[in-house]
C-alpha cells in the first residue's frame, strides 16, 4: 500500500518506520527541513531504542522517504496519516491547530480517493472537525478514520510492531477493509483489530491514558496512607495485583506521572467533560493528586534536614520523565529540582541520556546556574548531602553503595522509585527513604 505520514514525532516517525517495514512504500513528511534532512540521513531526531535500524533499513531498501513536501505525500498515497502534535491549549484543552491544517493541506492536494486517518491524540468530535475542513476545500471522495496510538516512548517500536490491540474507528466499510489489511501484519489474531465508530475510537485513547493515570495516581495516594499505617505499599501491589481482575501492571508508586501524553490528556479529557457539562470527578482528582505528589519528594527532603536545605548539595539519578528515553516533557525530576533550587539548594545531576534536553528545560525556567550536569553517574554524587533517584534507569538499579558512601559527604537517600529494598539500606548504614515503605 501506498503511505503518507505527517509529522515525524514519536507517533510519525514510529509508525512511518513500521509500516514502511511490513512492506509498504511510506512517506513521511514534515515541514521542519532541517529534521527531514537529517533523517534522510539516518539520523533520528529522537532517542528510542531500535528505530534507527529500522529507519536506516527501510531507506535503504527504498520503502521509507522523508520530505518537505506535501504534495508529494498525498498525490503519491492512498492513506494519509496525521500524526502532528495536539499540545495543551492556554485552557487546558487539546490545541488543534495543526491537525486542522494538515486536514487543509490534504484537501488542497487531493487527487482521488483517499482515506485520511487521525493518529494523533485528539478529543471528542476532532474526525467530524477534519471531515468538515476537507469537504470545504475538495470534491474528491475520503474517508476519515481514527485510529488512536498506544506505543509508549521507549518501547515504542516494540509497542508497535506488537501491539494488544488496534483501534479502528469509522462509519465507512471501504475504509475499514483497507485499514485492516494495512494493519493485518501486525498481529496474530484478527480479534486484535476493534472496530468501532470514530467518536467512540477518540473516546477510546483518552479513557485508556485516563485510566493508567488514575492506577498511578490511586497507588501514590495509597502509598502516602501506607506510610502513615506502617504498610509496605510493595507488598500491597503484589497483593492486589494479583488478583487477574486488577493486573499488575501500571500499580508503580513514584513520584507522579509526566511524559508528553498523560499530564495532557488527562486535562483535555476534562475539559471535554466540561464542555458536554459532564463533570469527571476521577479523573480531576487523579490529576490533582499527581501534582501533590511532586512535591512530596521536596517537602520530605527539606523535613529531612529540619526545614532549611540552603546550601545543601543533592545528587539527582534521571532526569527524563521515565527510563529509555531522552523526552523531558513534564518530567517531575523539573517540578523537584525547581523546588529545592527555590528554598537555596545546590544540583549535582546525572542522566544517561536526557541532559541536553533538561539543559534547555532549565535555563527556560532561569536555574540552570544551581544545577552541575555531570558526565557520570558518580560524579553526581561527589559531596553531596543526600541522592535522591527521580528516575529507574537500569544502571541505577544495583549500584555500588560502597562507593556512593565513599563520594556523599551525606549517607541518605531519597529513592522516588522504589529501587532498592529498606532493608539492605538500613544494614548498608543508610538513612534511606522511598515512597509508600517504612524508612
Ligand atoms: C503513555 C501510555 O502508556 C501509552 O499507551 C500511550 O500511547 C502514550 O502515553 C500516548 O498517549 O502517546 P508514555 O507517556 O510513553 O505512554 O509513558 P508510560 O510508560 O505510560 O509512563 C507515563 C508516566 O507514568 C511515567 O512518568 C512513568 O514513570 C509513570 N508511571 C508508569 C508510574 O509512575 N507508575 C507506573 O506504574 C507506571
Amino acid at each position: 500500500m501506498k503511505v503518507c505520514v505527517i509529522g515525524t514525532g514519536y507517533v510519525g516517525l514510529v509508525a512511518g518506520a513500521c509500516f514502511a517495514d511490513s512492506g509498504n512504500t511510506v512517506i513521511c513528511v514534515d515541514i521542519d527541513k532541517e529534521k527531514i534532512e537529517k533523517l534522510k540521513k539516518g539520523i533520528i531526531p529522537i532517542y528510542e531504542p531500535g528505530l534507527q535500524e529500522i529507519v536506516l533499513k527501510n531507506v535503504e531498501k527504498e520503502r521509507l522517504f522523508f520530505t518537505t513536501e506535501i504534495k508529494e505525500g498525498v498525490e503519491k498515497s492512498d492513506i494519509i496519516f496525521i500524526a502532528v502534535g495536539t499540545p495543551e491549549g492556554e485552557d487546558g484543552s487539546a490545541d488543534l491547530s495543526y491537525v486542522l491544517q494538515a486536514a487543509r493541506d490534504i484537501a488542497k492536494h487531493m487527487n482521488g480517493y483517499k482515506i485520511i486517518v487521525n493518529k494523533s491524540t485528539v478529543p471528542v468530535g476532532t474526525a467530524e472537525k477534519v471531515r468538515k475542513e476537507v469537504e470545504k476545500i475538495t470534491n474528491h471522495p475520503f474517508d476519515v478514520v481514527s485510529n488512536p496510538e498506544f506505543l509508549k516512548e521507549g518501547a515504542a517500536v516494540q509497542d508497535f510492531l506488537k501491539p494488544d490491540r488496534i483501534v479502528i474507528g469509522t462509519n465507512s466499510e471501504k475504509a475499514r477493509k483497507i485499514m485492516v489489511d494495512l494493519y493485518s501484519p501486525f498481529v496474530r489474531k484478527k480479534e486484535r483489530i476493534i472496530l468501532m465508530d470514530n467518536v467512540s475510537a477518540e473516546l477510546t485513547k483518552y479513557a485508556a491514558n485516563s485510566m493508567l493515570a488514575t492506577r498511578i495516581s490511586f497507588m501514590n495516594d495509597l502509598a502516602n496512607l501506607a506510610e502513615k499505617v506502617g504498610a509496605d505499599i510493595e507488598k500491597v501491589r503484589i497483593g492486589i495485583g494479583t488478583d487477574s481482575r486488577i493486573g499488575l501492571a501500571f500499580l508503580f508508586p513514584g513520584v507522579g506521572y509526566g511524559g508528553s501524553c498523560f499530564p495532557k490528556d488527562v486535562k483535555a479529557i476534562l475539559k471535554t467533560g466540561e464542555e458536554y457539562g459532564h463533570k469527571l470527578s476521577i479523573i480531576d482528582a487523579v490529576e490533582r493528586l499527581n501534582k501533590e505528589q511532586r512535591k512530596i519528594m521536596v517537602d520530605r527532603v527539606t523535613n529531612f534536614f529540619k526545614g532549611d536545605i540552603k546550601g545543601k548539595t543533592f545528587a539527582i539519578w534521571g532526569l527524563s520523565f521515565k527510563p529509555n528515553t531522552d523526552d523531558m516533557r513534564e518530567a517531575p525530576a523539573i517540578d523537584i529540582i525547581k523546588g529545592l533550587v527555590e528554598k537555596g539548594a545546590k544540583i549535582q545531576a546525572y542522566d544517561p541520556v536526557a541532559m541536553e534536553n533538561a539543559k534547555k528545560v532549565f535555563s527556560r525556567l532561569g536555574i540552570n546556574e544551581e544545577i552541575t550536569y555531570c558526565p557520570k553517574q558518580y560524579g553526581a554524587l561527589q559531596d553531596a548531602d543526600a541522592l535522591i533517584v527521580v528516575t529507574e534507569w537500569m544502571e541505577f538499579r544495583k549500584p555500588d553503595f560502597e562507593l556512593i558512601k565513599k563520594l556523599m559527604a551525606g549517607n541518605t537517600i531519597f529513592d522516588g522509585r522504589n529501587i532498592y529494598k529498606p532493608e539492605q539500606m538500613k544494614e548498608l548504614g543508610f538513612n534511606y527513604f522511598s515512597i509508600g515503605r517504612k524508612p
